[in-house]
């Protein structure tokens, strides 16, 4: 198996290429699944979960070519059976649902089971489908779901902030008799890059990039031509790399309002970072300083930078709290940055990081990938050498990290 050794200890200087977000990229593969004609996507990385994406996609009957950074999707639905054995690899196979009900009127999902980071149910996304007109019903581990017709428009309220939830229904009301209101919507960039899609698609959108969305469902969507968003939590990761370093990073393709919060934290910290038509410049020149933080859905600070921002406070100067509020169980990371000479508590939702002046290489483990992400930050700035064992978790989001991060003057290398 893979595993990752760093040899910390140097700033990091040069210029680092953003990919198209893995976050977009999922839901919009799923889009694939709405019309009968060829939806191509540009700017799509090389992730494992894209390519687990791909192989669900064409056991119902839409296959995804690769032409150099763009995904060629086409074909017809097949089969609208989502078996375990892919769902159990991604829980964001959950988004197929409501595609394969609004076009084949019929979908047979494997529920997804937990995961390192918390229970994470789909209950707002059955609920909001069955209020939308689906039968559904949960037997021998799957979701069955079917409907007389086509799915009938519904105002749907959100009693909390889901984004994958939005997702699913956003994208089967498109197909929907009528209107149907997504209120307490998720704002997240992603999800306005979806919307984007579908109405270059032809669906009727209104609301974007708001917590309401309004969509007047079309009988058939067509094929379209979209460029992927770049990787806010990617942009956002490295640029926790040249500030846990003392380095300087140009992150080309970034933008800044896409980080929300996390712009401001950085800041916070004594972290340099102004925006320029490349892209993001982010340097550290002085000390870092504790910050505290709070995860909340976007524009708030994001649940998936908390534990690349933790590694940063880990070595700041003075305490910080970092509050998870999104996942119940987000803090495997904490045990492996103490090992490596961290001073982290965790007391229910909440992290007190007290600021150490230097961490220790040593070798570590990752539960899940921003989780092993923070270790490679972490690794990045310990004196001697880290081993990161179950690099997989990194291949999922994170393409081609080691060299990116060599090519700014990193000591990294899979093994
Ligand atoms: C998306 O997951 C992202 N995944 C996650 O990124 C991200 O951490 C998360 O949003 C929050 O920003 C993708 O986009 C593929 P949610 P999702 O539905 O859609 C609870 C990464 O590292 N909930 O917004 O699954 C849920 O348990 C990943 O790239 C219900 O209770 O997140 C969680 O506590 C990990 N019932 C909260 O809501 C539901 O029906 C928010 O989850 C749905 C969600």
């Amino acid at each position: 198996m893979d595993r990752i050794k760093i040899k910390g200890g140097r700033a990091l200087a040069g210029a680092i290429q953003i990919s198209g977000a893995k976050n977009a990229a999922l839901p919009l593969m799923v889009c694939g699944l709405l019309t009968d004609e060829r939806l191509m996507l540009d700017n799509v990385a090389k992730l494992a979960d894209l390519a687990t994406m791909a192989e669900l996609l064409a056991q119902h009957g839409i296959a995804a070519e690769p032409v150099g950074r763009t995904l060629s999707l086409g074909g017809a639905i097949t089969n609208a059976e989502a078996p375990y054995d892919i769902v159990r690899k991604m829980r964001a196979s959950i988004l197929v649902l409501g595609a394969l009900l609004a076009r084949v009127g019929e979908a047979r999902v494997s529920l997804p089971g937990g995961c390192a980071i918390g229970t994470r149910p789909v209950d707002l996304h059955l609920k909001g489908l069955e209020q939308m007109g689906a039968q559904i019903s949960l037997d021998a581990g799957y979701i069955n779901a079917k409907v007389n017709g086509r799915l009938r428009g519904a105002e749907i309220m959100f009693p909390f902030v889901s984004v994958g939830a939005t997702e699913n229904l956003l994208m089967a009301a498109c197909l929907a008799d009528g209107q149907t209101i997504l209120a307490n919507a998720a704002r997240e960039p992603e999800i306005a890059d979806l919307a984007k899609c579908l109405i270059a698609m032809g669906a009727q959108i209104e609301g974007v990039g708001t917590d309401r969305l309004i969509i007047e469902g079309v009988s058939a969507l067509h094929g379209a031509h979209h460029p992927i968003l770049p990787d806010r939590i990617e942009a956002g990761t490295y640029a926790c790399a040249a500030a846990i370093t003392g380095g300087e990073i140009v992150l080309r393709g970034a933008r800044m309002a896409d980080l929300g919060a996390v712009t401001r934290s950085l800041l916070e910290a004594g972290v340099e970072i102004s925006e320029t038509d490349k892209g993001l410049q982010v340097k550290r020149l002085n000390g870092l300083h504790g910050v505290d933080v709070m995860t909340e859905p976007y524009p708030g600070f994001a649940t998936d930078m908390q534990a690349q921002f933790m590694a940063l406070m880990a070595v700041a100067e003075g305490a910080s709290m970092v509050t998870e509020t999104i996942f119940e169980n987000r803090f495997m990371h904490v045990p492996e940055l103490n090992r490596m000479g961290a001073r982290i508590n965790v007391h229910g939702a909440s992290a007190i990081v007290r600021g150490v002046p230097f961490l220790s290489g040593a070798q570590v483990m990752a539960t899940d990938l921003r989780a092993s992400v923070s270790l490679v930050l972490a690794g990045l700035a310990a004196r001697g050498e880290t081993i990161i064992n179950r690099v997989y978790h990194l291949d999922r989001g994170y393409e081609a990290v080691e060299e990116k991060l060599a090519a700014c003057g990193a000591d990294i290398e899979r093994i």
